[in-house]
């Protein structure tokens, strides 16, 4: 992400350290990743230490320090998911993609991680994708799904 629009968003945001955690999800919600130099720059504009920043992009799970791609894959591997193939569904998307759980490939385009239950279990085995559920998937659904993603 540009520095100039770094500054964009704190300035839309009034250059104000009330404002870090909302200036915070905007350069997360952007750029899918929070940057050194993006928090550097946040850490000069509002006088407010790294040290507390850097804290409360650790502190959140909504934040990253590492780059993340573009869509975020959730495999579940739940019970309910599991009994009925999650393995499988893992391993097609593991191949599809190129990455395991916990990493992003090298487009960004994919991010993959495991959950323990999406809360609709009837749908198993589940895949999300970006928030949208994937219910009922077989490795040739989970397959093509992901290749509607650009
Ligand atoms: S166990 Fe997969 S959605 Fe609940």
């Amino acid at each position: 992400m540009e520095i100039e629009r770094v500054d964009q968003i704190i300035e839309k945001h009034h250059g104000e350290a009330i404002n870090l955690l909302q200036i915070m999800l905007d350069i997360q919600s952007e750029n899918n990743w929070l940057s050194k130099q993006a928090l550097a720059r946040v850490s000069e504009k509002l006088s407010v230490p790294m040290t507390r920043i850097q804290h409360i992009a650790t502190f959140y799970k909504a934040f990253s320090l590492v780059p993340k791609g573009r869509h975020k894959v959730h495999i579940c591997m739940g019970t309910a998911c599991h009994v009925r193939g999650a393995t499988r569904i893992l391993d097609t998307v593991e191949e599809a993609t190129g990455i395991k759980p916990g990493e992003t490939d090298l487009d960004l385009k994919f991010s993959l991680e495991t959950v323990n239950c999406l809360g609709c279990c009837a749908l198993g085995p589940v895949m999300e994708v970006d928030g949208k559920v994937h219910g009922k998937m077989s490795p040739v659904k989970a397959s093509k799904a992901l290749k509607t993603y650009e």
